[in-house]
């Protein structure tokens, strides 16, 4: 077996009252990915920032490449070779691919002057290494969110990288660039890298893991081989629980909640046609590019559509901005959530009354109980980790986050809910869990449509789906469909 990395024992650290790690154990060997799993808010990224030295744990021992470290700074472990790729990349927008990837080398031999021409011939080896095709001149802020994560990774591996953590890598590409990503990961391994990775897709973990360590609840959990766990085991071990992944099928009901005819924006979509009755969840679903998402935006009045009629409950309405729909009640769950949805600095109680806030007013006061009543509600429903409404959003974990900004809009009591990608980064219990509700909402005659390229979530919490590919609706399907079927039509190599 490989020779041990990085050994940790017995890690304890908490933030004011939370308790985020309650003595975690791990170990990662040369060459191993290694997938580091647990619902949202259970320690993964504190984890992670304990390992690079951001964070000092209370407690617990830190061994690299067998030797036991004492007070890690962030500079000792880029040295010994830990490499962090976080969420955001922290890339600089406003200089090169070059410069960027070069950068870090420079601050860390603590050159006084930075050798342009040496730092582009070191960039231009590190993109043929992991096989990235690149202008090394351009500026990163032009470059899309998987080319940014490519110059952190290259910014990773010249730097001598012994091991490269990665914390959510796969959530903001599509199906194309994770292959891509893997393809990298793959090679990184075969140099005897290790590689951890953060992620909720049980899929793209089975294709690219190793190892498996889940933690629960700040907690050890399990470890072992991936071939060791089953979904069954794998879903038990995350939550908890036993959650049974059954297909969503409404009982039939002829009343319709939503048409919509011809609607066209140029340049988004075009002559897009269908109905939602009650009791559908219906799915919209395409490629980046297709215009299922510009087609979400339309009917909340981000981008109104220049044509078409929409018929909400017998009723047809004209969406021109976000109040019109607001009035006609329609709510939108972005999918940009973080910048979008969500104030950072205030609460969650703010946040989950901010887009209901006028049914609070009693006798011209805010009724602060009601509020909070709602709120705790809420928090117990979409199961938020946290001790009460109080603390601001920014202090939650990302998928924490994410569940705040869903249950703003539930709290609104719409007629008509759009989502798009609804659980993306929120972990396996608590997108069943939304899922419930969703289901819930739609028998009890709320339309509810979900746009989303995850295609299990589609085909599990979906009755009803419309494929679209360059702004038109190619196919109109049922949940009987299976994924690779789904992938096909998405790209048009299937149906017409
Ligand atoms: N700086 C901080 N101040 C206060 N609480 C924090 C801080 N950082 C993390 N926490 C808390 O520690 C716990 C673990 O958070 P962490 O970000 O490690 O979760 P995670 O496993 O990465 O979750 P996710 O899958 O949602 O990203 C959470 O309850 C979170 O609210
Ligand atoms: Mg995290």
């Amino acid at each position: 077996m490989a020779e041990v990395f990085l050994k940790l024992e017995g890690i304890k650290k908490s933030f004011g009252g939370v308790r985020a790690l309650k003595g975690v154990d791990l170990e990662i060997r040369k060459g191993e990915v290694h997938c580091l799993a647990g619902e949202n808010g259970c320690g993964k990224s504190t984890l992670i920032k304990v390992i690079s030295g951001a964070h000092d744990p209370d407690e617990g021992n830190i061994f690299i490449e067998g030797k036991k470290v004492e007070n890690l700074k962030p500079i000792d472990s880029i040295r010994m070779g830990i490499q962090v790729i976080y969420q955001d990349f922290a890339v600089f927008p406003n200089l090169t691919v070059a410069e960027n990837i070069a950068m870090n080398r420079a601050l860390m031999t603590g050159a006084k002057k930075m050798d342009w021409k040496e730092a582009r011939k070191l960039a231009i080896e590190a993109m043929e290494m992991i096989g990235a095709k690149m202008d090394p001149d351009i500026l990163v802020e032009r470059l899309s969110v998987a080319n940014k994560q490519m110059v952190a990774i290259c910014r990773a591996i010249i730097n001598d990288a012994k091991f490269l953590i990665l914390d959510e890598p796969t959530t903001a590409l599509t199906a194309k660039e994770v292959e891509k990503l893997f393809k990298i990961i793959r090679k990184l391994k075969e140099k005897g890298i290790a590689i951890m990775i953060v992620n909720h897709k049980l899929d793209e973990i089975y294709e690219i893991c190793d190892k498996l360590t889940v933690l629960r609840n700040g907690e050890y959990v399990s470890n072992g081989d991936i071939t060791e766990y089953d979904r069954a085991r794998f879903i038990r071990d995350l939550t908890g629980r036993d959650i049974e992944e059954i297909k969503y099928s409404p009982e039939e009901d002829e009343n319709e909640i939503l048409r919509v005819e011809h609607l066209t924006r140029v340049g988004a979509f075009e002559d897009v046609s269908f109905t939602l009755k009650k009791g559908d969840v219906l799915g919209i679903t395409g490629l980046l590019g297709s215009g299922r998402g510009e087609l979400g935006d339309a009917l909340f009045g981000l981008a109104p559509a220049q044509s078409g009629k929409i018929i909400l409950n017998g009723k047809e309405i004209q969406i021109h901005s976000i109040q019109d729909a607001m009035n006609n009640k329609i709510a939108y769950v972005p999918e940009d959530r973080l910048t979008q949805g969500l104030f950072l600095e205030r609460s969650i109680l703010d946040n989950t009354m901010a887009a209901s806030i006028k049914n609070y007013f009693k006798k011209g006061k805010l009724d602060y109980k009601a509020m909070e009543i709602a709120t705790d509600d809420w928090i117990k429903t979409i199961g938020v980790a946290t001790p009460s409404a109080k603390p601001a959003i920014r202090t939650l974990s990302g998928g924490n986050q994410q569940k705040v900004a869903i249950a703003k809009w539930l709290n609104t009591s719409p007629d008509l809910l759009v989502l798009n990608g609804p659980t993306v980064g929120v972990d396996i219990g608590s997108k069943s869990d939304i899922h419930a509700i969703l289901h819930r909402l739609a028998k009890g005659g709320v339309g509810i449509i979900v746009i989303s390229d995850d295609l299990s979530e589609l085909v599990q919490n979906c009755n009803k789906m419309i494929v679209m590919r360059n702004g038109k609706v190619a196919e109109v399907i049922d949940n009987t469909v299976d994924e690779t079927t789904l992938a096909d039509m998405l790209s048009g190599k299937q149906g017409g």
